[in-house]
C-alpha cells in the first residue's frame, strides 16, 4: 500500500519513521515534510487546503491510505473530503474534530455524558464572561472555544488579570478562536496524556506519556508546544488507566457515535490525576507532538497496518498494539528566543550522534547545510531500562550535536526519575 503523510514537524518525522518500517507500507509520500522525514518519504508539494489537490495526487500514486499529523487540516474537513472520495483517512472527520476544534462542545459532551472533567460555564460575549467570573474562585482558568495553536488557555492568578484575559479574547487577541470562551474550575493534580485509537466503534489503548509544556527548567517560563516528553507515564498505572479508558474514552467514543459523528482516528486525552480520580482537562484529535515521538519510538507493531484498520472501520480484527517495556524520553532542541521570538537560519551539524534518534521538527536544508527554521527544531530521542537511563542517553547525544543557536531543557523527565530515585533509596 502507498501512503500519503501530510505534516511537517517532528511529530510526522516520528510517524514517517515508523510507518517506513511497516511491512505494509509501500511507497511513503509525504506533504510538505522536512529534510529528517525526507530520508523515511518521497516529499511532494500540495496544497493541503486545496482537497480536490490531494485527492488527485492520491488517484494518481495509488494511495492506500492517507495519514494526517496536525489538526487544523481536520478541523478544515480534509477527513471528510477524502472519505468522500473513497480514500481511506487516519483522522477523523469535521465534526468529530470538533473534540479539538471548540473547547465548548467537548465540554457540553463531557456534561452530557458524565465524563469526569472541570466544572465550566460558556459565554459569547464579554459581559456575560466578565459577570461568570463570580461563580469561580481564583485561580481562574479562561479558554478561547476555538484552535490557537495551543496559546488559547490563561490561568489567571487575580480576578484583575481574569478580565484583562477576557478583554483579550473577545478584543481579537486570539482571532476567531476567542469569539466564544469557556471558564473553568481549576484542577489540582499531575498532568498525564493517554491515547486511544478508534475506528468510530472499537477502541484501543494507545500508550501514555507526559509532556513538558513550560520552556524552562523547573516548569518555569512561558507555555511551549512542548520542550520533551517520557513515555509510558507510569503514573498513569493500570488501574488509571483502566479508568479512563471506562469512564473517559469509552463514553466518548459513544456519544460520538450515538450522535451521528463517529469519530475515527487517534483520541489524545490531556488528563489531570485529582484525588477523585482522572479528569478531562482536553481532547485533541491528533497525536501528540513531542509525545508521539516517544510512543513512535515503544510502539513494535505495523503502523501501516494497524491505521489502515482505524480508517477502514476494521479495529476489533487488528493486532493489539504492543510497546516496549523499555522507557523512551525525547528532548525538544529549541532556537534561542522560542517561544517568542525563534531565531531563525542558525546551523546545525548532527554527526556526531550516537545512540539516540534524532527526529527533525523545524528544520530545513540551505545550500546542503541543515539549519533551524522553527522555534522547535530538533527532537532527541532515546530509549532506556528506566526513565532515567532513558534521559541520560538523551543528553548525552544532545551534548554531540553542534546548534549554537539552539538550548534545550536540561530536566526533562524530572517527575519520574525523582520518583525512581526515591524508590531506588535505602
Ligand atoms: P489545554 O490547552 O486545555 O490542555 O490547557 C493547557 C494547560 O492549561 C493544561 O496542560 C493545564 O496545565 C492547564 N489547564 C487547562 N485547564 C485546566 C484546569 N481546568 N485546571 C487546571 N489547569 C488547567
Ligand atoms: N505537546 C502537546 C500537544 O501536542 O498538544
Amino acid at each position: 500500500m502507498n501512503i500519503l503523510l501530510i505534516g511537517s514537524g517532528g511529530r510526522e518525522h516520528a510517524l514517517a519513521w515508523k510507518l517506513a518500517q511497516s511491512p505494509s507500507c509501500d511507497t511513503l509520500f509525504a506533504t510538505p515534510g522536512n529534510p529528517g522525514i525526507a530520508q523515511e518519504a518521497e516529499l511532494v508539494e500540495l496544497s493541503i487546503a486545496d482537497h480536490a489537490a490531494v485527492i488527485a495526487f492520491c488517484a494518481g500514486h495509488d494511495i492506500g491510505l492517507v495519514v494526517v499529523g496536525p489538526e487544523a487540516p481536520l478541523v478544515s474537513g480534509l477527513g471528510d473530503s477524502l472519505r468522500d472520495a473513497g480514500i481511506p483517512v487516519f483522522g477523523p472527520n469535521q465534526k468529530a474534530a470538533q473534540l479539538e476544534g471548540s473547547k465548548g462542545f467537548t465540554k457540553d459532551m463531557c456534561a452530557a455524558a458524565g465524563i469526569p472533567t472541570a466544572g465550566y460555564a460558556r459565554h459569547d460575549s464579554k459581559a456575560s464572561a466578565r459577570a461568570g467570573l463570580d461563580a469561580f474562585d481564583a485561580p481562574y482558568v479562561i479558554k478561547a472555544d476555538g484552535l490557537a495553536a495551543g496559546k488559547g488557555v490563561i490561568i489567571a492568578e487575580t480576578r484583575a488579570e481574569a478580565e484583562e484575559a477576557i478583554e483579550d479574547m473577545f478584543g481579537g487577541g486570539f482571532g476567531d478562536a476567542g469569539a466564544s470562551v469557556v471558564i473553568e474550575e481549576f484542577m489540582m493534580g499531575e498532568e498525564a496524556s493517554f491515547f486511544a485509537l478508534t475506528d468510530g466503534r472499537d477502541v484501543v489503548a494507545f500508550g501514555s506519556a507526559q509532556d513538558h509544556k513550560r520552556v524552562g527548567d523547573g516548569d518555569t517560563g512561558p507555555n511551549t508546544g512542548g520542550m520533551g516528553a517520557y513515555s509510558p507515564a507510569f503514573v498513569l498505572n493500570n488501574d488509571l488507566q483502566a479508568q479512563v479508558m471506562e469512564r473517559i474514552i469509552a463514553p466518548t467514543v459513544a456519544y460520538m457515535a450515538a450522535n451521528d459523528m463517529p469519530y475515527s482516528g487517534v483520541l489524545f486525552a490531556g488528563l489531570m490525576l485529582t484525588d477523585e480520580g482522572p479528569k478531562l482537562i482536553e481532547y485533541n484529535a491528533r497525536f501528540g507532538d513531542p509525545e508521539c515521538q516517544v510512543l513512535m519510538t515503544r510502539f513494535e507493531g505495523d503502523l501501516a497496518a494497524l491505521m489502515l484498520a482505524v480508517a477502514t472501520g476494521r479495529l476489533a480484527q487488528a493486532e493489539i498494539p504492543v510497546f516496549s517495556s523499555q522507557a523512551a524520553l525525547t528532548v525538544v532542541m529549541a532556537a534561542k528566543g522560542y517561544p517568542a521570538h525563534p531565531v531563525k537560519g542558525g546551523t546545525i551539524n548532527l554527526a556526531a550522534v550516537t545512540g539516540a534518534q534524532v527526529f527533525h521538527a523545524g528544520t530545513a536544508e540551505v545550500n546542503g547545510q541543515l539549519v533551524a527554521a522553527g522555534g522547535r527544531v530538533l527532537n532527541v530521542t532515546a530509549t532506556g531500562a528506566s526513565v532515567t537511563d532513558a534521559q541520560s542517553v538523551a543528553y548525552a547525544a544532545v551534548d554531540c550535536i553542534d546548534f549554537a543557536d539552539g538550548f534545550c531543557r536540561r530536566d526533562i523527565g524530572w517527575r519520574e526519575v525523582k520518583r525512581e530515585a526515591a524508590s531506588c533509596a535505602p
